[in-house]
């Protein structure tokens, strides 16, 4: 959705934080920002930050705090004290339970765990790739894009099958509700969604306890108990930490790319002729059109100096990745897709202490499922004359793409 024909900066950016339809094309508003006001206050007192350097800046400096911005709108998101303790108990927080919890989970996503998943990867595309050819016609988000990290989250937890389709209604809920700025009854349904999920979690964990698998659960709860550092409560908000970033994030990255493709034939082109091609597409798509616009925003815990204005200690701070990624100091022809620029690189998977724990699962997920659609329906078309991007608070990403494989 193109802004609408307001005249500040100010109105603009209030527009872009409470518009779910703003998220489509914000970039012509980032431009202006970028131009006229880097590092922008807004009327609310809180800040924008959308040069590339900027907000690699405040990702990477502890004195930009997430957990202090975690505790001024956590009120908002959840009614209840022990949806609360969940919500501040996992990697929302900053050194030293941040490096503790990170250290503890970081060995269950080092590249060599991952290398082991890709088998799986390939056999969950390739049996929704046989369901997509018998109907001919499919929807790449619902039928594609999004039960693959469902099923993934599935598989790697050991969630058992005939629980998988309550597990995805309490995974859609806590991953809608936490990106899409809660109140009113947004507030009461996530509490509650996340009340249920959290206690079928803990009973998958008292159920991995009597009888370990091999799976992510089951490592997790190792780590606890020979650490013993890793409460009950921290893997219950770790579990719904993994679930709520690896889902959403990455089905935007696969039905983003796929669109992205599709629109340039020479990319495409350029796609195809190998793995190593696919896997700059994906970057590349990460850049242009990433899943979401922004991390949790920071608040500053000392008056800090930032390209010639002062941030006072307290304030609220959006670092805007996407507009990073299109930073013209940055970037040679930002807007235009070109998988194989020189000037590579991006900011969507944050940088610093939270930088994505997942972003190599992630890329191996991206590059296998889409290199896969195109290499099995070589003739793929989109049926929708345009992109019809979902209204969201935070995620970027099509609420459906219909494609024809005949
Ligand atoms: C294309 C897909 C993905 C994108 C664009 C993405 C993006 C991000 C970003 C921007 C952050 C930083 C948040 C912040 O600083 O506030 C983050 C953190 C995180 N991501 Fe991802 N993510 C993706 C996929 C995944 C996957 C597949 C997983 C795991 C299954 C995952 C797990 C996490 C976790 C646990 C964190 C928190 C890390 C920390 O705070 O130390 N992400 N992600």
């Amino acid at each position: 959705m193109d802004e609408p024909a307001v005249q500040s900066l100010d109105e603009k950016a209030a527009w872009f934080l409470r518009d779910p339809l703003a998220h489509s094309h914000p970039y012509p508003f980032f431009a202006e920002l970028r131009a006229q006001a880097p590092v922008f206050r807004m009327s609310s007192g809180a800040w924008m930050i959308s040069k590339f350097d900027d907000v690699d800046t405040v990702l990477r400096d502890p004195r930009w705090s997430l957990r202090k911005a975690l505790e001024g709108t956590i009120d908002e998101m959840v009614d209840s004290d022990s949806v609360a303790e969940i919500f501040g108990a996992g990697l929302k927080n900053d050194a030293p339970t941040h490096t503790r919890l990170r250290r503890l989970v970081s060995r269950s996503f080092t590249p060599r765990r991952v290398a082991t998943w890709q088998s799986l990867i390939e056999s969950v595309i390739s049996e929704l790739l046989d369901a997509a050819a018998e109907k001919g016609t499919f929807d790449i988000v619902q039928d594609y894009a999004l039960p693959i990290p469902q099923r993934m989250i599935c598989e790697m937890l050991g969630v058992p099958f005939d629980e998988r389709d309550q597990f995805k209604a309490w995974s859609s809920a806590v991953t809608n509700r936490q990106f899409d700025g809660n109140t009113g009854d947004g507030r009461r349904v996530l509490t509650q969604a996340m009340e249920d999920f959290a206690s079928y979690l803990r009973q998958l964990i008292n159920g991995r306890r009597s009888t370990p698998g091999d799976d992510l659960l089951t490592e997790l709860l190792a780590v606890g108990e020979v650490s013993e550092t890793l409460s009950e409560i921290e893997i219950v908000a770790l579990l719904i930490e993994l679930i709520g970033a690896g889902t959403e994030t990455t089905f935007n990255l696969i039905a983003n790319t796929t669109w992205l493709l599709v629109s340039n034939p020479d990319e495409l082109r350029k796609a195809r002729t190998d793995p190593a091609m696919m896997a700059l597409a994906i970057e590349e798509s990460l850049r242009l059109e990433p899943p979401a616009h922004y991390p949790f925003p920071r608040m500053t815990t000392e008056t800090t100096q930032l390209r010639g204005q002062t941030i006072m200690a307290g304030d609220l701070v959006f670092p805007l990745l996407s507009s990073a990624n299109r930073d013209e100091d940055r970037y040679i022809n930002p807007d235009a897709f070109i998988i194989d620029r020189a000037d590579k690189g991006h900011i969507s998977f944050a940088s610093g202490p939270h930088f994505c724990l997942g972003a190599g699962l992630a890329r191996v997920e991206g590059a296998a499922a889409v290199g896969s659609l195109f290499q099995r329906f070589p003739d793929l078309r989109l049926t929708d004359p345009e992109m019809k991007w979902r209204p969201h608070f935070r995620a970027h990403g099509p609420s459906e793409m219909n494609a024809a494989i005949s």
